[in-house]
């Protein structure tokens, strides 16, 4: 089989993960792809770092340039995080003509329309499935599975560790603090949490729903967000009391004359399908005009159910690799359309 090689830019829990599953599904990639896919070069802050993990079939490099410059990379998958290195990071590869797949939402909602039209000139994919929601395909699910249908909101939990902090504080009387500390442990938290618990990586995730769904260049400022920081026990018990539940709710709303973007923490009755929603798990309703309405639902943090969205876009990227070698165009990058769309 024709060997894929990939440069992966981060081992911390989702990169774990991405070697774990390319390490242990080799069989299902092949059948996939037709391709067999190795790992060879991985950038870390700190290589002599303990890690749970073998790391002996590949090179750990504290150097962007190991990784970036091998002739040999065919993908780099970028999991470190960040935004300033991370997207330099990405500009170079896609320079040097290698395809990327990224789980970097604060770099995507920032700046994916100047990524996605670097990848297209170089005539890359770029592919960002687990910026979203973790495990769930809904980034798929909106530009692909409902391509034909004209999406008028989406609405939904997208942040897991949120999710994961209300659910402790009413099913188990936690305390935030405490159970914040350990959804960091879980490795759902972003390295720095604020952005999860005010809000900012939810709307980061809803700018980048709005603007694939609605084919819109929306701009993060444009979501207005509040966070759950604020949020006692006694808030939960109460409204549990009235047959409430509190859930951080995204909401992306489009009429004739404007789109409305949110993110805050909601009142839903109990029986609502949201209130359901537990732990770190997401779920992401989507109304289009003409199927009516369909829920993602699914793991929205952590490592292996991320990781495999990684490796599925990686799956992606190679199948268009092999056939923009036949055809000469399908290695076009997806996702651009929709940024693109709103600029005619
Ligand atoms: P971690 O903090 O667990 O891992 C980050 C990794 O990147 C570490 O291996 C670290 O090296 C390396 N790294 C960080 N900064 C640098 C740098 N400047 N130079 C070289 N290496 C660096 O993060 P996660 O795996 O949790 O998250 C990675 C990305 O995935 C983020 O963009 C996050 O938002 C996104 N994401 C995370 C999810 C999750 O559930 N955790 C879900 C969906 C998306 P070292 O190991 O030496 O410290
Ligand atoms: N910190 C994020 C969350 C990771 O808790 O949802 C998944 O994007």
């Amino acid at each position: 089989a024709q060997g894929v090689n990939v440069g992966l830019l981060g081992l911390g829990t989702v990169g774990s993960g991405v070697i774990r599953i390319i390490n242990n599904h080799q069989q299902e990639l092949q059948h996939q792809t037709g391709c067999s896919i190795s790992v060879s070069k991985v950038l870390v802050k700190d290589k002599y770092k303990q890690r749970d993990l073998d790391t002996s079939q590949m090179t750990l490099t504290e150097d962007a340039a190991d990784v970036l410059n091998d002739e040999k990379t065919d993908v780099v998958i970028e999991v470190m995080g960040g935004i300033t290195e991370a997207r330099d990071y990405i500009l170079q590869a896609l320079e040097r003509k290698k395809h990327v797949v990224t789980a970097n939402k604060d770099l995507m909602a920032l700046h994916g329309k100047e990524l996605l039209e670097q990848a297209e000139a170089n005539g890359c994919c770029l592919f960002y499935e687990a910026s979203v929601a973790g495990g769930i395909p809904v980034i798929r699910g909106i530009t692909e599975g409902l391509a034909s249908d004209r999406i008028t909101q989406i609405m939904g939990i997208v942040n897991g560790t949120t999710n994961y902090i209300l659910t402790k504080m009413v099913q188990e009387e936690r305390d935030y603090e405490e159970v914040l500390a350990e959804a960091q442990e879980l490795g759902f938290a972003e390295s720095d949490p604020t952005s999860d618990v005010e809000g900012l990586d939810a709307a980061r995730k809803i700018a980048i729903l709005a603007r694939l769904g609605f084919s819109m260049n929306v701009e993060l400022d444009d979501v207005e967000l509040k966070g759950i920081t604020n949020v006692t026990t006694d808030d939960m018990d109460y409204c549990s009391q009235l047959g409430y539940t509190l859930k951080l709710v995204g909401l992306a709303k489009r009429t004739e004359e404007r789109v409305e973007l949110t993110v805050q923490p909601m009142l839903l009755p109990n029986d609502h399908p949201l209130a359901a929603v537990q732990n770190e798990y997401n779920a992401v309703y989507v109304h289009g005009e003409a199927v009516g309405e369909t829920m993602f639902y699914g793991p929205g943090a952590g490592s292996m159910p991320t990781a495999t969205s990684i490796v599925s876009d990686l799956v992606a990227t190679v199948k268009n690799i092999r056939l923009g070698t036949g055809s000469g165009s399908a290695s076009k990058p997806l996702h651009t359309k929709a940024i693109q769309a709103n600029e005619e």
